[in-house]
């Protein structure tokens, strides 16, 4: 389980995040959704170990990372632009990490995350011949063969469109269950938080607005926030997150507050 306990970021007298508590059970999916600037890159980076927090602790298993090195926590990201080098192959780029930790992945594991990820046909290509899907999957495959404890997507599908972030959307989902694997995704669409998660952590200014389950959130948004910022976006595909979460939109007690908020 991660435990994030009060976390506090301050750059000079601005404070960018406060009192941000949760916990994440192992091998949930979680994402960090909420508006430009409010602090979603800067808590995802907090957790990695990338930006120190001023206060407050991280914990993982019980474990105390808070003060615990980048490269000694387990944790791994997939930045928004894939970081692919691009002098490399597919496959070349996928056991990169490898160099170092041989350890880390038998030869079998990387060709089943190969064929999990669907790239089988893609190992041989060049970076630059890939399209932004493919390249996706790889930067993927590339941090999972390294087996973190935790993994981090920042904003993973923002740079894909329709078919091929479904596919992600459910390649993420069966990563996720099959390796119970905890995964943080930063995202700034509701709807790909809310279909994609077990649970939605929305932050607002640097506080957590909400931090549910999506059917929670769409049947009780904690405050007016999350009826004007989040609900309203998904006026016009209302029909199909009901319809994804099973809930009838004419039930009693779906349609007050969603009438509402859309
Ligand atoms: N190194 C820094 N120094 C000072 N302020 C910073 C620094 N990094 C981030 N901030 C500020 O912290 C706030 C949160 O930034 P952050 O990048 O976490 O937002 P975000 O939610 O990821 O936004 P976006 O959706 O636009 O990526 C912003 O107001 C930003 O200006
Ligand atoms: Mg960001």
């Amino acid at each position: 389980m991660l435990e994030l306990r009060h976390i506090q970021k301050r750059y000079d007298e601005r404070t960018v995040l406060e009192d941000i508590s949760l916990s994440v059970e192992t091998g949930e999916i979680v994402s960090i959704l909420g508006p430009s600037g409010c602090g979603k890159t800067t808590l995802l980076n907090i957790i990695l170990g990338l930006v120190e927090p001023s206060s407050g602790r991280i914990l993982c298993d019980g474990e105390d990372l808070t003060r615990v090195p980048m490269e000694k926590r387990g944790f791994n990201i997939v930045f928004q632009d894939y970081a692919l080098f691009p002098n490399l192959n597919a496959y070349e780029n996928i056991v990169y990490g490898l160099r170092n930790f041989p350890d880390r992945a038998t030869k079998e594991e990387v060709a089943d995350l190969v064929h999990l990820l669907g790239l089988e046909k893609h190992l041989k290509q060049s970076i630059g011949e890939l399209s932004g899907g493919q390249k996706q999957r790889v930067a993927l495959a590339r941090t999972l063969v390294m087996k973190p404890r935790v993994l981090l997507l920042d904003e993973p599908l923002s740079a894909l469109d329709g078919l091929i972030k479904e596919s992600i959307k459910e390649r993420i989902r069966t990563i996720a269950r099959e390796l119970k694997l905890t995964t943080l995704i930063v995202t700034h669409d509701p709807e790909e938080a809310l279909t994609l998660s077990d649970k939605v952590l929305i932050i607002n200014e640097g506080r957590i607005a909400q931090y549910a389950a999506p059917q929670a959130i769409i049947e009780r948004p904690a405050n007016d926030f999350i009826g004007r910022f989040i609900l309203s976006q998904l006026a016009v595909k209302r029909d199909n997150i009901f319809r994804l979460f099973r809930v009838d939109p004419h039930a009693a007690n779906a349609r007050p507050n969603c009438a509402a908020a859309c």
